[in-house]
């Protein structure tokens, strides 16, 4: 068993992310809408797995590694935030990145987060969507080490419970937030994808003693199957974090009925609420993960779902890059 403070982590994010009030977003829909600006933890356009990275990094040199190895869709921002973190530290990065059905193709294979990722210095190992990820990569350990290498395998997503403990910390941040401005907060409101960002997040909350609910809105699978990843995840990072595994009962609660036809495919609802941010907060969402989370929270705010709840926060997991790679369902 081991402690949270215990656990090798490299400084790599700006921190505190703002948190700041949505006035012209919150006028619309009734509600008090605050957004948490994770968009803005610095690495490389920023983003979540920022976060993640400070303790997958950390990890990573430990065991005198000299490449990071990943994994993800061909616009994966996790991917983007890998290559950076591996320039920074001076480690080789590959990357094996997955084409994805039913996204638009003019711009995607090229620019937004590829386009990063090669500025970046990664290797790119590009797979179509039919060839097997994992099988891959676990390959390509094998042909790194043989080679006399020593790489580090991040999971996707950086969602293991090690990446988990970033959002930890952001958390703890949120808390502090909502004590030095003397608000309150009923709700958080984020997207969920490889689960490590809810359930770091709901870590962190446990640990604070803090129960303010955490919606995730998902962004690949149905709500039944997205909760039972991030419980797994959440008693995983509960179990590391030397806290009991059991305090996670009850706290994970995700809706799938946000993604529409699958994973990165556009939705109406998604364009509407990336064109309502930004029209009214200045506030650039991204295509495939918090434009469908705001899309998400958007209906559930205009069906009253959280009518006892005034204050809300959405959770800015970052992506923006991603827009450039969409540009033409905008
Ligand atoms: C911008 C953005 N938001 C949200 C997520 C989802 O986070 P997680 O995979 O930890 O559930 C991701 C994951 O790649 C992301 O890139």
């Amino acid at each position: 068993m081991s402690t949270f403070n215990s656990i090798p982590r490299v400084i790599i994010s700006h921190s505190p992310t703002p948190l700041e009030p949505m006035p012209r977003l919150s006028s619309l829909f009734n509600h008090n809408l605050y957004v948490k600006r994770d968009d803005c933890t610095g690495l490389a356009g920023g983003g979540n797995k920022t976060r993640k990275l400070e303790y997958l990094v950390a990890a990573a040199l430990a065991n005198k590694a000299d490449t990071l190895v990943t994994v993800g869709g061909m616009q994966s921002n996790h991917a983007r935030q890998t290559a950076a973190a591996a320039a920074k530290f001076g480690l080789n990065c590959k990357l094996i990145l997955e084409d994805v059905h039913g996204t638009p193709k003019s711009d995607f294979y090229h620019n937004g987060n590829m386009l990063l990722d090669k500025l970046l210095g990664a290797s790119i190992h590009r797979l179509s969507d039919e060839q097997n990820c994992t099988e891959y990569a676990h390959n390509l350990m094998t042909k790194l080490q043989n080679n006399g290498k020593k790489p580090y395998f991040i999971p996707m997503g950086g969602s293991n419970p090690l990446g988990s403990l970033g959002y930890v910390h952001c958390a703890q941040e949120i808390v502090n937030q909502i004590k030095e401005q003397a608000i309150t907060i009923d709700q958080i409101v984020l997207a969920t994808g490889s689960a490590g960002t809810q359930a770091g997040l709901l870590a962190g909350l446990i640990k604070a003693g803090v129960d303010i609910p955490v919606l995730g809105i998902c962004v690949s699978r149905s709500g039944n199957e997205q909760v039972k990843l991030v419980s797994e995840l959440l008693a995983q990072t509960l179990t590391l974090m030397g806290l009991d595994p059991y305090l996670a009962e009850g706290r994970v609660v995700a809706n799938g009925h946000y993604y529409g036809e699958g994973y990165g495919i556009a939705t109406e609802e998604m364009i509407e609420a990336v064109r309502l941010c930004a029209q009214h907060e200045g506030l650039i969402l991204d295509p495939v993960y918090t434009g469908k989370g705001m899309s998400g929270m958007i209906d559930l705010c205009r069906k009253g779902y959280f009518s006892d709840k005034p204050n809300i926060l959405f959770l800015h997991t970052g992506g923006s890059q991603g827009v450039y790679a969409y540009q033409e369902i905008f």
